[in-house]
């Protein structure tokens, strides 16, 4: 249960480190091309977003921790020690035996890091798991009732999509791992896109997003100036993980046995 919200509080928990850049001064926000023929992407709309704005190389490839630090912090504020972590995971869905880069099509990979039941893209047994596929991204998208998706909706989202690949996907799994990540993709794209203090997001935010695959700029969105510190993550997965566990589900099963109980708090990482 432990590691399940350490995976989710580490994946997406944020100190403080770098100093903020504003968003302003840096062109890459605005400029943006979709990817091309010889370009790879990952099964995250964030990473291929960043992609391409050129915050990561636009060819998806030979991603260095020193790429991924700083593509991370200038785009989202998001502190070295974290992005650290999260490139480490990355690197070890590499192919290369010890190889410190990742390519994003690397990250396709089930069962690396790469889950089923995701909001936005087919589990493996229905298909190829990197695009985005429109059909899955509406079903979660019903669930976001308001022009403000609160953490009770993303966790009815998150949900029902694990009730869906659990009903229809007879090869379904998810890893404890997995569950982990999955709750911290949840709460990743609240605090990416949403407001530190309510930690409600704006719905057309979360839709552009996934849908285009660019951050939302045009629509007002701009990079965190507050720094997300661990304590505000582990607090929204603890949210999310009582929202979800509150709400009856076929999938309470799998919540419980991921260790999804409320009042528990992973180790607290430092930077
Ligand atoms: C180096 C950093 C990162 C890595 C290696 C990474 C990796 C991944 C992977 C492998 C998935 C696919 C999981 C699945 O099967 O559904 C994923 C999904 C996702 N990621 Fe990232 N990610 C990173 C950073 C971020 C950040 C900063 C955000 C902030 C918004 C984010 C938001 C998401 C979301 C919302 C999903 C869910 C997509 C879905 O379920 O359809 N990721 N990420």
């Amino acid at each position: 249960m432990k590691s399940s919200l350490l995976y989710a509080a580490t994946a997406f928990g944020i100190a403080l480190a770098f100093p903020s850049i504003p968003s302003q001064g840096d062109d890459r926000f605005h400029k943006w091309h979709p990817a091309g023929p010889a370009d790879v992407r990952a099964p995250c709309p964030m990473l291929n977003s960043l992609a391409n704005h050129g915050f990561l190389p636009h060819d998806g490839k030979a991603i260095t921790e020193n790429i991924t630090i700083s593509a991370l912090n200038a785009a989202l504020n998001i502190n070295e020690t974290l992005a650290r972590f999260l490139h480490e995971a990355a690197a070890t869905t590499n192919p290369q035996p010890n190889a410190t880069t990742y390519d994003l099509d690397h990250l396709n990979r089930h069962n690396f890091l790469e889950h089923d039941a995701s909001l936005s893209r087919v589990d493996l047994h229905f298909g190829n798991v990197q695009p985005f596929n429109q059909t899955v991204f509406d079903k979660t998208r019903a669930f976001f009732t308001d022009e403000i998706i609160t953490v009770q909706m993303a966790a009815n989202a998150r949900k029902a999509a694990i009730d869906n690949s659990n009903a229809t996907n007879p090869e379904f799994s998810l890893s404890e791992q997995g569950e982990g990540f999955s709750l911290g993709e949840s709460v990743a794209y609240i605090i990416a896109l949403g407001d530190a203090a309510t930690h409600n997001v704006r719905r057309d935010l979360v839709e552009y997003l996934f849908e285009k695959e660019r951050l939302p700029v045009e629509l007002g969105w701009s990079r965190r100036k507050e720094v997300i510190k661990f304590e505000e993550l582990s607090e929204m997965i603890e949210k999310l993980a009582n929202a979800t566990a509150s709400v009856p589900s076929e999938a309470r099963h799998l919540a419980r046995n991921a260790g999804f109980h409320a009042g528990v708090r992973a180790p607290m990482p430092r930077s």
